[in-house]
């Protein structure tokens, strides 16, 4: 049976001001109807799983938990990490967790921050990867990509397998001139961040390639408080655990990686820049949310909130208006946005 695990841990600085420490990323709209925690959930109607498991930072227990509820989908619990120790703990705390109660579930690991616009392709892509799943693979769901993207994991294709490929190698984030080369030879995929595997696999691959983080997480569960719908683990154990993606800490190594192929019409939303491309835009480019009035505007993002904004005369900006601050970006340099955290941060 598949069980979805719903990652909804990261920080999401590169879209301040929208998203904020204590209000990241993952629990806007800001694509469609529903928030992007929302949207990860709904998208799996449809397919055959068991309830799903999130797995979020204590400080936002109530905020995932009220998202939750609004949906009216029935999930598995809200496991609480005291801190954040990057995606390889996350997945461990839930394997361990789905191991309790089935040594063959399959987690299908997601983040709750893409934006997915062609669900069947997308449950077309985890119902062929079950089958590799269940034989014991570590699947990853790989996105034709055309740019070379210096945030993404890039897998090399190999041989094929029914359903998918042999994953010839994994690389997490290469550097430009890498990413290019990888790009003009038409034999690799982004890694889209998605995975399917068996708890147990997850479980015995960390405990080969990461001792230190498989014990730290063992630890960790062995005590665990339930709190209505919150699942809390040991916190000092939790905390003495090393911080390291999934990418670094098993997908680079395994033996055992293939890759699905996934043409869902992805993306993660990484930047302003993704957000005006998967934006609806008028004719001239604009994509406008909220109270906005332009002249002679064009490829310009503009969040207005509880203020009309106004633009004349540009183009390929991003203008971000909220309660308490402003931004104002050039659309190709918005992904700086992040030094602007680091600059508050440090001025905390
Ligand atoms: N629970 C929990 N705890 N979730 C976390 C944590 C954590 O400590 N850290 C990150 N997450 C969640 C994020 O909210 C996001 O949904 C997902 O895990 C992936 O984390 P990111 O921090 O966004 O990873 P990334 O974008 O740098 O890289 C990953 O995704 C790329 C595609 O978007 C990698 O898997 C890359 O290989 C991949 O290309
Ligand atoms: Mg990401």
């Amino acid at each position: 049976m598949i069980l979805p695990i719903i990652m909804a841990g990261g920080s999401g600085t590169r879209l301040w001001p929208l998203s904020r420490g204590n209000y990241p990323k993952q629990f806007l709209k800001l694509h469609g109807e529903n928030t992007m925690l929302q949207e990860t959930i709904l998208r799996l109607n449809g397919l055959e799983h068991a309830p799903a498991m999130l797995i979020c930072n204590e400080e936002h227990r109530f905020i995932a938990a009220e998202q939750v509820r609004q949906i009216g989908v029935a999930h598995s619990g809200i496991f609480l990490e005291p801190v954040g120790r990057n995606t390889a703990p996350a997945i461990a705390l839930a394997a361990f967790k789905a191991f309790e109660n089935s040594q063959d579930a399959l987690l299908l690991v997601l983040a709750a921050d893409h934006v997915i616009e062609n669900q069947a392709a997308f449950q077309e892509s985890v119902n062929k990867a079950k089958l590799l799943a269940e034989q014991g693979k570590l699947v990853t769901f790989g996105i034709v990509g055309n740019t070379p993207e210096t945030g993404y994991g890039y897998i090399k294709r190999g041989a094929e397998v029914e359903h998918g490929f042999v994953v010839d190698s994994f690389v997490e984030k290469p550097n430009l001139e890498t990413a290019q080369g990888y790009i003009a030879s038409g034999d690799y995929y982004w890694n889209s961040g998605m995975f399917l595997f068996k708890a147990s696999r997850y479980l015995e691959e960390l405990k080969a390639f990461r001792p230190d983080i498989y014990e730290a997480c063992e630890k960790a569960i062995q005590v665990q408080n339930n709190d209505m719908d919150f699942v809390r683990v040991d916190k000092e154990a939790f905390e003495a655990c090393p911080d390291e993606s999934v990418d670094y800490a098993v997908m680079e190594h395994t033996k055992d990686a293939v890759v699905v192929p996934m043409d869902a019409d992805w993306s993660d939303v990484g930047g302003f820049a993704a957000l005006w491309e998967v934006s609806s835009q008028d004719e001239s480019g604009n994509a406008f949310i909220g109270d906005v009035k332009s002249v002679d505007t064009k490829n310009t993002l503009v969040f207005g909130e509880d203020k009309l904004v106004a633009t004349v005369g540009v183009e390929d900006l991003v203008i971000v208006n909220t309660k308490d601050a402003v931004l104002v970006a050039h659309k190709d340099e918005s992904q700086k946005v992040k030094q602007i955290v680091s600059q508050l941060k440090a001025d905390e």
